[in-house]
């Protein structure tokens, strides 16, 4: 009976499990501070959350991770931080990126990347022509991102569309504007977390986070591990999305 009621519990969970998790890694800096150590030691640790938490979703058969690892706001920062985020950019992708490939997961960069020196774009060019055909879980790496510029940017590609005329202005709807955006062939994204304690989205997916379930934690992003993801996600598969329904109508389909 008991064994039953869990076999069933897990199976809910699994139907719950999202399909796209997007994160804000937020809070290296003030890990690093607590313990008297640099801010970039905090970038630094960072990287190895990351690696625990790509191989997390992998495991757990979650199909699209998105991780902001540079806002379009971030190049605010001092030069010396700014240039050691670049840094560590280069060697990580320079050392994991082999391994990601092993691992069968796919590697998308979005933002604007002609910011970055010519050797990091060819990085990252090359790590997604690499990975293109793996299909375990897509990595989305937003670098130089804003959610502001992603729609900005897919405005003009419609206007430019419409000065060829190949469409006209009052074709342009929703559905048009969202195919234009970045990741619009992957699904959006389910469940958001930002770590770190802010409860902001700091010019994240603005777009694309239209009905995803936000969760935010105090944990620094240093310290997000399994169990905090593991969290995250059961508080997703304890929510009811309505998308705009009564929830009595989301509970008839649900038993359907
Ligand atoms: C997030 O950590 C990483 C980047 C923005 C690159 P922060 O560097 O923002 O850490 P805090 O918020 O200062 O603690
Ligand atoms: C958001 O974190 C960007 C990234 C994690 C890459 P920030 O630390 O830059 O956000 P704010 O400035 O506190 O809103
Ligand atoms: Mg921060």
């Amino acid at each position: 009976m008991v064994q039953e009621s869990l076999q069933a519990d897990s199976l809910a969970a699994q139907q719950r499990l999202p399909r796209h998790v997007a994160i804000i890694m937020d809070g290296n800096g003030r890990w690093a501070k607590r313990r008297s150590l640099p801010r970039f030691a905090g970038h630094r640790e960072g990287v190895k959350a990351v690696r625990r938490v790509v191989e997390a979703c992998k495991s757990r058969g979650i199909g699209t991770l998105t991780l902001f690892a540079f806002s379009s706001e971030n190049w605010r920062r001092p030069s010396m931080e700014v240039g050691l985020l670049m840094d560590l950019f280069v060697h990580t992708l320079q050392k994991e990126v082999r391994r990601l490939h092993r691992n069968g997961v796919r590697l998308r960069f979005i933002g604007d990347r002609s910011a970055f020196d010519l050797k990091l774009q060819s990085l990252m060019d090359d790590a997604e022509r690499q990975t293109a055909a793996n299909t375990d879980l897509t990595l989305v790496i937003a670098a130089n991102y804003g959610g502001r510029w992603d729609m900005a940017q897919a405005a003009r590609r419609l206007a430019q569309r419409v000065e060829a005329g190949e469409l006209r202005a009052g074709d342009i709807d929703a559905e048009r504007l969202a195919q234009e955006t970045c990741i619009a062939d992957l699904p959006e994204p389910d469940l958001f977390i930002r770590t770190g304690g802010e409860q902001r989205i700091s010019n994240y997916l603005l777009w694309q986070l239209a009905y995803t379930e936000l969760y935010f934690t105090d944990l620094l992003w240093p310290d997000f591990d399994d169990a905090a993801l593991e969290d995250a996600l059961r508080s997703f598969a304890g929510r009811q999305r309505r998308f705009g329904r009564t929830g009595e109508q989301v509970e008839q389909n649900e038993r359907a």
